[in-house]
């Protein structure tokens, strides 16, 4: 790990914490990319990784893209992230090594605002709230903004809708037809939202309990696992694992929009130009998926949780959408590259501004 220094300017980080805890297991990094619209905010991962290098490098991406989700968002958020290198299904010790984690949180004195992600769960962070008040997503009875996942469908739908605006001149759903990878948290709100406007779903799912409730309480269509890349739709909407638009699903897909919730969806920017070629339109991710994360930001506001500002910024996601897509146009470029321009632009003026 000698390139530290190095790593942080590469990807412009104010900070990056290591905490080390052997006495509880505890190995963490925290990495706060920037604070330039407020205090950081993005989850902490669990994972045993294959080095502290590959830690490394994978909480630095992430808390890179935190800045520009959180900033898209029109959040007065930066981004940051955290990951802890150990066994996500670790049961002894599990507490000592969260609070541990909670204390490491609280140095940071609100710098850093932490949340679940891959690995964690509610009671993770529950550990966590004991030494610091710096974490998000916990039930709202515990005074925390619950789950996040039915404010993340409800912001794909609306990006949904945009697009539609945009490719179709009207977002009428009733004439469009999705299909839809994977019926998890998010999914099955989403399914609920787009049947509800009319629209034709074809889903799919390695589990199949999911599709046989989705089935019979919103009568959609299932297709294999592997049939839903085939699927003659207007719409594909990925909400299950990243980098499933590559090569070669790309070649099969017959949509005229991606738009889904899953993050990282494409396999790296040298499938821009083929997207475009295909003349699909692409909703970049980071913009489609916030509704989850601006959940998390309304625990800080003044005053405490307040779902009605948590409505109104995710109704947003359509203006946000639109602005993408359509600007994207005007600069002739990617609609992910505007997506991170944009973002970048907000940052850049509050910098100017402070
Ligand atoms: N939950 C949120 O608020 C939120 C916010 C932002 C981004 N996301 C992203 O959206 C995606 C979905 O999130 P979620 O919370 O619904 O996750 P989830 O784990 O609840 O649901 C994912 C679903 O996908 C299915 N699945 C896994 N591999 C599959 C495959 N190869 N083909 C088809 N189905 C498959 C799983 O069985 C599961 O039902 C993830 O990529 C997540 O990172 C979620």
């Amino acid at each position: 790990m000698s390139n530290v220094f190095e790593k942080c300017n590469e990807y412009g980080h104010e900070q990056i914490l290591f905490v080390n805890k052997p006495e509880v297991g505890l190995k963490a990094i925290i990495a706060i990319h920037s604070t330039a619209l407020g205090p950081s905010l993005g989850g902490c991962r669990v994972r045993m990784y294959e080095s502290e290098e590959a830690a490394l490098e994978d909480v630095v991406r992430l808390s890179e893209g935190m800045t520009y989700k959180n900033s898209i968002a029109g959040l007065d958020n930066g981004g940051g992230k955290a990951c802890i290198i150990a066994d996500p299904h670790l049961e002894v010790g599990r507490e000592a090594l969260f609070k541990e984690f909670g204390k490491a949180v609280s140095s940071l004195n609100g710098g850093y605002i932490t949340a679940e992600d891959m690995g964690t769960n509610p009671s993770d962070m529950l550990y966590v709230k004991e030494h610091t008040d710096f974490v998000s997503g916990l039930p709202l009875d515990l005074g925390g903004s619950g789950d996040p996942s039915p404010w993340t469908a409800i912001g794909v739908f609306n990006s949904i809708r945009a697009a539609c605006k945009v490719r179709y001149g009207d977002e009428d759903l009733s004439k469009r037809s999705v299909s839809l990878q994977g019926v998890g948290h998010v999914g099955i709100y989403l399914i609920e939202h787009l049947t509800k406007a009319g629209a034709k779903v074809i889903v799919t799912d390695t589990h199949q309990d999911a599709l046989n409730k989705a089935k019979e309480k919103y009568g959609v269509e299932v297709v294999g696992l592997d049939e839903i890349y085939d699927a003659d739709v207007d719409i594909f909407c990925p909400c299950a694992i990243g980098q499933i638009v590559n090569t070669q699903t790309l070649q099969r897909l017959k949509c005229d929009i991606i738009c889904g919730a899953a993050n990282n969806q494409l396999s790296d920017s040298s499938i821009y130009k083929e997207i475009e070629e295909k003349n699909i339109l692409y909703c970049p991710d980071f913009v489609v998926n916030s509704g989850g994360v601006i959940n998390c930001a309304a625990q800080f506001k003044d005053g405490g949780y307040d779902e009605s500002w948590t409505a109104r910024k995710v109704e947003d996601i359509y203006d946000t959408t639109l602005q993408v897509l359509e600007e994207s146009k005007l600069r002739g470029k990617f609609t992910e590259i505007t997506a991170f321009e944009l973002a970048k632009e907000r940052i850049q003026k509050a910098r100017e501004s402070a």
